[in-house]
């Protein structure tokens, strides 16, 4: 078993895959793929539709075996039969829609599911649930069917019941998709926190620019390749490049980008709503 530096937790090393039954002339849905991800890392991956974003997070949580090279989750191999339940303790992850996480009666009974497994004494159990519980705040929740919470309560509870496994990465296949703003914001800032308190590791599926503008890092996906890994305002700005493969860049920066068309000058980096506002006002008090 190769060894890894204490930091990083996940690494895929020429990574390849082809799903069962893809004829030899179509090509892997990962083709290559090499990624670290260090402990404490917020990653954001973009991609269009078919870019292989949701085949990489299965590779990393071990729900599909590389069909060639290899996925280290804090140095141990996904294809170690023996220690699948490890990497999935490890990484958790979080699918779009909360409904399908969805597997008890009550809050509790579900943030415990994953638990009950592990077989754990009951008092350690209880102790974990109430515990993410209350840093989740869904403690006056546990009681309550799921089925009956707002879609960012049902996803803060999907990621409860990750959290109280204690990984060192969640994984989260477009988590706000189905949720309305106020949804979308309460797992987002959830996710966040937990990242800088706890040095969580996130890798955070999304077509939404405005949160993969908070990430520490983003990569893209373009047809099982990676083409792009770097910082959120080298990768959010580059709009011709982010056109070319079918994605858009922040609202902010496409508004630039149509104002310099219209021969504004404007400073090329701007990604955040405030950036663009400021940049206006200067040249309004220029001109
Ligand atoms: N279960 C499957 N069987 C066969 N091909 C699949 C399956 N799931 C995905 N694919 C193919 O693999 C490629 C990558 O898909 P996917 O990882 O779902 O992309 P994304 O999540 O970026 O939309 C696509 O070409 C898709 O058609
Ligand atoms: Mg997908």
């Amino acid at each position: 078993m190769a060894v890894l530096k204490a930091e990083t937790i996940i690494e895929a090393k020429k990574l390849y895959y082809s799903y069962p039954g893809e004829g030899e002339a179509s090509s892997p849905a990962l083709h290559g793929v090499d990624l670290k991800v260090d402990q404490g890392e917020y990653l954001a991956l973009l991609g269009a539709n078919g870019s292989g974003k949701t085949t990489l997070l299965k590779l990393l949580n071990a729900l599909l075996r590389p069909s060639q090279g290899e996925v280290l989750v804090k140095g141990i191999s996904t294809v170690e039969a023996q220690q699948l339940e490890l990497v999935r303790q490890t990484c958790g992850m979080i699918f779009q829609n909360p409904d399908n996480q969805i597997v008890a009666t009550t809050v509790e009974e579900d943030i415990a599911f994953g638990l009950e497994n592990l077989a754990l004494p009951s008092k350690e159990i209880r102790r974990r649930v109430d515990a993410v519980a209350a840093r989740l705040g869904l403690t006056h929740l546990l009681q309550h069917p799921p089925h009956l919470l707002s879609g960012g309560e049902k996803q803060r509870t999907a990621i409860a019941g990750i959290l109280a496994m204690q990984p060192a990465c969640i994984l989260m296949d477009e988590p706000t998709a189905m949720l309305d703003p106020s949804g979308r914001f309460e797992v987002l800032k959830t996710v966040r926190d937990l990242n800088k308190a706890e040095s969580l590791s996130v890798i955070h599926v999304t077509h939404n620019p405005a949160e993969a503008m908070e990430a520490d890092r983003i990569v893209i996906l373009e047809r099982g390749r990676i083409v792009a890994d770097g910082k959120p305002k080298e990768i959010l700005t580059d709009l011709e490049f982010l056109h070319k493969l079918g994605l858009q860049g922040t609202v902010a920066a496409e508004l630039a980008y149509l104002l310099r068309r219209e021969g504004l000058i404007l400073p090329a980096a701007i990604m955040r709503n405030r950036e663009l506002v400021e940049s206006l006002c200067l040249s309004e008090q220029i001109s």
